[in-house]
């Protein structure tokens, strides 16, 4: 053991499962290990590393944002956040006009539960199976999958759960209480599981005609991942409240609640005083430019499509189905997943579970092609080789 997983292992609460690496330092999309090892990797800091490690135009936002004002709480303007304000809700879908700006996808769950309530006067929330939001305590009770509520009660009350692309089931669980349905477009732990145009479209009439808030959650699918800026986008979705962070700041902690002008919320019923913070506003700035100029929605499109095209020419037989929407990728297996991430570990190539038969890859969308191509082989020959035998570490 090397000495700083010594460490780690000794003073860090166990909250995570983990890898066995240390992970020292990355570039773009590969990462190094502590021994020295490189690995091109489609785990991608679970989808955050939206533009690649240490971006250079990223790097250097943030070193000059470091040198000029590090700190500015949410009592005064500040001109990082005002620029980051505008290009932010630029491309975010038009009836869109208002941000909240905060640290991560939990706190801008948090924050759309909480509009959604003093908007609507109502307490209630429809959400739907296999859906996550996220660990404190709203998002929680958001959030379907019961292994991370159970010991956590009471959660918030006022949340029910209707399966996922079912429009009559949540057109049931809608009462004259409900304030808000909260959906994933792509749902990402719960396995990469896409919604139906004609799904969405129901929902969105549903909630106008029943007076019902509809926030959508892009936490993971926001800035280009799959293969729109925001995925709302393929289905024409207009949510009241949408909830993004991961890839808007290239792996440093933003996220962000963007609101239409129906929402309203009466000034000192939320803060963050972190939230908005300039060095992170720099980041985010450089991230989405980044994003736009090298137009890497369509990256994420060419690149996904690449590189399932390879996953279903191989026939392989232990894959029941893959599932993909630009660089968001769902190998559903018919066995367990964990001992083929570990094998594919071994082989120099990081990837995610989502659920316990999903392989999931969320690369950087600045991948290049034959660091693309090279995981598509190492995956192509793990799934094509008898089921491994290790213990699983995920
Ligand atoms: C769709 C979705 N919402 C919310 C969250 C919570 O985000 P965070 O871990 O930044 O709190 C996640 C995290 O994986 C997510 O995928």
């Amino acid at each position: 053991m090397s000495e700083s997983k010594e460490i780690q292992a000794r003073f860090e609460l166990e909250v995570y499962p983990k890898r066995d690496i240390t992970l020292v330092r990355g570039r773009n999309a590969r990462v190094w290990d502590s021994d020295g090892r490189e690995y091109i990797d489609c785990a991608g800091g679970h989808g955050t590393i939206s533009v690649g490690y240490c971006n250079e135009a990223v790097t250097a936002a943030v070193h000059a944002q470091m040198q000029t004002l590090t700190g500015c709480s949410g009592t005064f303007y500040n001109d990082r956040k005002a620029e980051l304000l505008e290009l932010l809700l630029s491309i975010a879908p038009a009836n869109l006009t208002r941000a909240f700006l905060c640290n991560s996808g939990a706190e801008s769950i948090e924050a759309a539960l909480k509009f959604a309530r003093l908007t609507a006067g109502k307490t209630d929330f429809v959400c739907a199976v296999r859906g996550f939001h996220g660990r404190t305590f709203g998002a929680l009770s958001a959030t379907f999958e019961p292994k991370y509520r159970e010991g956590l009660s009471p959660l918030v009350p006022g949340f029910s759960h209707v399966p996922f692309n079912n429009a009559a089931k949540l057109a049931s669980a809608i009462t004259d209480q409900t304030a808000a349905v909260l959906l994933e477009v792509v749902q990402g732990e719960g396995g990469v599981n896409i919604g139906s145009r004609e799904y969405f479209e129901t929902v969105s009439q549903l909630c106008r005609e029943r007076g019902v808030l509809l926030i959508i959650d892009e936490v993971q699918t926001g800035f280009g991942r799959t293969g729109k800026m925001f995925a709302c986008e393929h289905f024409g979705i207009e949510p009241d409240i949408l909830c993004v962070a991961k890839g808007i700041a290239a792996g440093l902690p933003m996220g962000a609640t963007l609101c239409s002008d129906k929402i309203t919320v009466a000034v000192g019923k939320h803060g963050s005083t972190f939230g908005g913070n300039p060095v992170m506003c720099a980041a985010a700035i450089a991230t989405i430019q980044h994003l736009v100029s090298h137009n890497l929605a369509l990256s994420a499109r060419e690149k996904g499509a690449a590189i399932v095209a390879r996953l279903r020419a191989a026939e392989l037989e232990v894959v029941r189905e893959v599932r993909q929407l630009g660089l968001m990728i769902g190998i559903e297996l018919k066995t367990k997943a964990q001992p083929f991430l570990i094998e594919l570990m071994s082989r120099g190539i990081l990837a995610l579970p989502a659920g316990p038969n999903v392989i999931r890859l969320l690369p950087p969308l600045t991948i290049p092609d034959k660091d693309l191509e090279a995981a598509a082989d190492a995956l192509v020959f793990t799934l094509g080789r008898p089921q491994p035998q290790r213990p699983s570490a995920d």
